[in-house]
């Protein structure tokens, strides 16, 4: 039995998909926060297999303590956290105490049940602004805002927790920028508000919801002038999660980066967006976001060999196209 904690929101529900078709019995605990007990309703419908929920709070040390024990957990896909780089400038507290005090918290848990197996979410922001490209796990690590921080010291805290027992099993992995979703169009993301992230926000555009995208920033040193990421399809990214658990049987500590080692332009998927939707994304340029860089893509070489040769495969036209079919399918995200 896995248990995954924030397995309701996107990444979760995605992951929840592809461990329960690779034959895992999988528990999630979730305290909705940001995401709704539908999605869990859809990968059941998806897999057309059952998977256990408990709404709790990681930061509920016996409960989870009570979750680990009742199920019989084997290891942990700890996805529970928050991720606005906005809001954690303006509540950075909140952000401590969700992620950093809810990871110890959790790692307490396990220990108490001696159960030590844990893949953690980390993010490419732990690097900060780069010193060279592609980033490989050895540049430094310098996060320039809290959300960044409290990923940092998560990985401090678990790199930590290694060294004082080698008998855990780690894995830390940094993901790039998912987008996309499943194939079917039944799960995908469903932010709450106005988005941050350049996706969801191209996808209200294109489905009416939104009347255009303001593009952060024309004068990057770029090929286009707009900014440049390494997206990786939501899927690719949950089949590494169950790459790096099969690696999990040895004990280590070890953070590989999950993207595709490709960098794509805010143009570049405005102009895939438009080909996978049928639909035209009007944009005006504005000023650059503070606390953007102008390009950010991974080294992929550590993950291959960490994670039993696995790789992205799903290329930006089909992470468009899926991202397109969820959009389309559900307008209003699960609320209908
Ligand atoms: P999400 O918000 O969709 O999912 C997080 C889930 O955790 C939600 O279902 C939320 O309700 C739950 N949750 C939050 N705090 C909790 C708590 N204290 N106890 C129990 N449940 C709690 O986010 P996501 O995009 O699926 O991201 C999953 C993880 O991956 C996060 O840790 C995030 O920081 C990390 N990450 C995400 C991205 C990205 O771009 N989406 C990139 C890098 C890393
Ligand atoms: C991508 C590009 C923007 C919105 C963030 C977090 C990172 C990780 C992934 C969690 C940039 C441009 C965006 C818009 C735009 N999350 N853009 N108009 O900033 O690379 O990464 O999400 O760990 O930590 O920082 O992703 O999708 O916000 O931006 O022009 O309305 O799109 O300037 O070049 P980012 P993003």
């Amino acid at each position: 039995m896995i248990l995954v904690t924030g397995g309701a929101g996107y990444i979760g529900s995605h992951t929840c998909v592809e461990l329960l078709d690779a034959g895992n019995e999988v528990v999630v605990l979730d305290n909705f926060s940001n995401s709704s007990r539908a999605s869990l309703e859809r990968v059941q419908q998806i897999c057309a297999k059952r998977l256990t929920v408990v709404e709790g709070d990681i930061r509920d040390q016996a409960g989870v303590e009570k979750v680990l024990n009742d199920f019989g957990c084997t290891a942990v896909v700890h996805f529970a956290g928050l991720k606005s780089v906005l809001d954690s400038v303006t509540s950075p507290l909140d952000y401590y105490d969700n992620n950093v005090v809810g990871t110890h918290r959790l790692l307490r848990a396990m220990q108490a049940s001696q159960l030590k197996r844990i893949i953690f979410s980390s993010s490419a922001t732990v690097y900060g602004d780069p010193k060279f490209l592609p980033y490989t796990e050895d540049h430094p690590l310098n996060p320039v805002n809290p959300y960044g921080q409290t990923k940092f010291v998560v990985e401090q805290m678990l790199r930590g927790l290694f060294a004082s027992d080698p008998t855990w099993s780690i894995g830390i992995l940094r993901y790039f920028n998912p987008i996309g979703a499943h194939e079917s169009g039944l799960i995908g993301e469903d932010p709450k508000g106005v988005p941050n992230n350049l996706l969801p926000f191209v996808a209200q555009v294109a489905v009416g919801r939104r009347e255009r995208l303001n593009v952060f920033g024309g004068d990057y040193d770029t090929p286009d002038g707009t900014g440049v990421r390494d997206y990786i399809h939501v899927v690719d990214l949950a089949q590494g999660h169950v790459a790096a658990l099969k690696s999990l049987d040895q004990p280590a500590c070890f953070a590989v980066n999950l993207g595709t080692g490709r960098g794509n332009s805010v143009l570049d998927v405005v102009k895939a967006f438009e080909q996978a939707s049928g639909r035209s994304i009007p944009y005006s340029v504005q000023p650059r976001r503070a606390g953007d860089i102008a390009a950010c893509y991974a080294a992929t070489d550590r993950a291959a060999k960490h994670l039993g040769g696995w790789q992205a495969t799903r290329n930006l036209e089909t992470m468009c196209r899926d991202h397109w079919r969820w959009q389309n399918q559900n307008p209003n995200g699960y609320g209908g």
